[in-house]
């Protein structure tokens, strides 16, 4: 029995982790990595495979940055071949990225079936390219690994009930796994900020976010101005944009620092007074760890976690401030997002469809 997977950018490495041990514990399972290169800093993927003990890519597309069309077209024109040398049972794809809709194109046209881990989120925002990989994806693929009964009631309104399988979702596996493991050791932080005090810890990285001038130069002023210090992990979009823009991101509350290792930001979410970002993920990731999170967009996937106030969307960054400072709530998290077992039984799954 064999899978192949296709990543390419951050957080398809982590989802990834979790796969790679759960196919590893089952020892018949070949399993295939492809990497497609859409991701190639060292901080954006080598430290990913290192940290998380992740088997070296098999393959690795090398196609590197460009507009999506380029992007994603140079992915497909390299998979015909990767496919066609390793006949996989099943291709395994990973979330909602340009790397996402390649890999599963690519597979349903050369009649190789396709399973889609994280199936079913929706942000219903059609300005959003990963919404676009989302819903195409679904509808391509041969069987939909949905993270929570939310994405299910979305893939079943669209006619997809039949395929769909609610796995849980494998972040938290890992993020579960990782929190433990780092409990306690030292965090790394961006110079001038004191772990011992309250901060926040921010990511932005978004086009919408990101290549406005305006509104970029409206959401970095509103966290200068926040009464704790703010570690921003800056995605190298933001770096680029801000550049252009001549916004200077360093500055009042703001302390810049390079993108973290998924451990070490896992432990700084953690210890956080508080979460800025426009990441799916860190959303989810702050929501399970208890930490209250900001989120600067119009709406999220990952609707649970605005349950009791864990999460707000803040659209307006004047209000940025307010929702960042708002006092931790001290109602209950509901395990929305699964028991930490999601990837054991995405692995079950594709076995027993072999
Ligand atoms: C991609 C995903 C997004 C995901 C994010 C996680 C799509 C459409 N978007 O967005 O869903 O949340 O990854 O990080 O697939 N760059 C580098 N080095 C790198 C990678 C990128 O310098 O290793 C720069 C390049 O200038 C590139 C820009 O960042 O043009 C954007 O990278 P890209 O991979 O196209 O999209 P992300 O914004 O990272």
């Amino acid at each position: 029995m064999k899978i192949l997977s296709v990543v390419g950018a951050r957080p398809q490495f982590v989802k990834l982790a979790a796969i790679a041990d759960a196919a590893a514990q089952q020892g018949d399972v070949e399993h295939v990595i492809v990497h497609t290169g859409q991701h190639y800093d060292a901080a954006m993927s080598d430290v990913f495979f290192a940290d998380l003990r992740i088997p070296a890519p098999d393959v690795n597309l090398s196609v590197g940055s460009g507009s999506h069309g380029r992007q994603t077209g140079a992915m497909l024109a390299g998979m015909d071949e990767v496919l066609e040398e390793h006949r996989p049972d099943w291709t395994l794809v990973y979330g909602d990225t340009n790397s996402t809709l390649a890999g599963t194109l690519s597979a349903v046209k050369m009649h190789r079936r396709v399973a889609h881990l994280e199936a079913g989120l929706r942000s219903f925002n059609r300005r959003m390219p990963e919404e676009h990989n989302r819903v195409l994806t679904d509808h391509a693929a041969d069987l939909l690994l949905a993270p929570t009964e939310v994405a299910r009631t979305h893939l079943a309104a669209e006619g997809l009930a039949e395929r769909t399988l609610v796995t849980g979702d494998v972040m938290t596996d890992v993020c579960l796994r990782v929190a433990d493991s780092v409990r306690g050791t030292a965090l790394r932080l961006p110079g001038g900020i004191d772990p011992a005090q309250p901060f926040a810890v921010a990511t932005i990285h978004r086009a919408d976010n990101t290549d406005d001038p305006d509104r970029l130069r409206a959401i970095i002023a509103s966290l200068q101005a926040l009464d704790i210090p703010l570690a921003l992990l800056a995605h190298p979009r933001l770096v680029a944009r801000a550049q252009d823009a001549g916004i200077p991101l360093e500055g009042g509350a703001v302390h810049v620092g390079d993108p973290l290792a998924y451990p070490d930001l896992i432990n700084a979410v953690q210890c956080a007074r508080a979460v800025v970002t426009d990441s799916g993920g860190l959303q989810k990731e702050a929501y399970l760890l208890g930490t209250p999170c900001s989120t600067v967009r119009t709406e999220t996937e990952w609707v649970e976690t605005l349950d009791n106030d864990w999460n707000q969307l803040v659209t307006d960054p004047a209000t940025l401030a307010d929702s960042v400072m708002r006092p931790t709530p001290t109602a209950e998290r509901p395990p929305h997002y699964g028991d930490g077992k999601a990837s054991q039984r995405s692995v079950t799954a594709l076995i027993e469809r072999a």
